[in-house]
């Protein structure tokens, strides 16, 4: 085995160990958070429409017709908006990292330790700073404007770079 594979089997190695440590299995994730598959779906009435604008980080805007339930960075890879989600949604990078602009930060559930304690470690971190992989929308969440960072780091997960289902 060449060293550059043997970096990267022992790197996914340290990821694959700490990511179970990090997700019990007790601890049962909703489908939409490991496959992302429920945001292919488009709304089935207008009823659960949610119109949301993500703002990418040359302040191109492009608006969303999402619905309740959808989580919002599988959300963003559907409609090929540059938010990564390394980690897919397991609380393990910060390269979903985004803005919540407005007071929609306020009409979001509060943020979690673990969310906070990787919030801490992304750059260009600010007051209204989020991960998008633990925002759901919901319908009160209409008119939510997302600005993406002008650049992420990922501390934690070794090059991968998920793709659109
Ligand atoms: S995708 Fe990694 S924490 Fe959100």
């Amino acid at each position: 085995m060449s060293i550059s594979n043997s970096v990267r089997y022992l790197a996914h190695n340290l990821y694959s160990s700490w990511h179970c440590l990090l997700i019990p299995r007790n601890v049962h994730l909703s489908r939409y958070l490991l496959h992302g598959e429920y945001e292919w779906q488009d709304p089935k009435t207008e009823n659960e429409v949610v119109n949301i604008t993500y703002i990418d980080k040359d302040g191109k805007r492009i608006p969303v017709r999402g619905k309740i339930g959808d989580n919002v960075l599988y959300l963003a890879h559907r409609f090929g908006v540059e938010m990564e989600g390394a980690c897919e949604a397991s609380l393990a990078c910060t390269t979903c990292h985004v803005y919540v602009l407005g007071d929609y930060g306020n009409k979001l559930p509060p943020s979690e330790e673990k969310e906070d304690d990787l919030l801490d470690m992304a750059p260009f971190l600010k007051e209204n700073s989020r991960l998008g992989c633990q925002i759901v929308l919901t319908k009160e969440l209409e008119g939510l404007e997302l600005q993406l960072p002008q650049a992420t780091r990922n501390f934690y997960v070794d090059g991968h770079k998920p793709k659109p289902h």
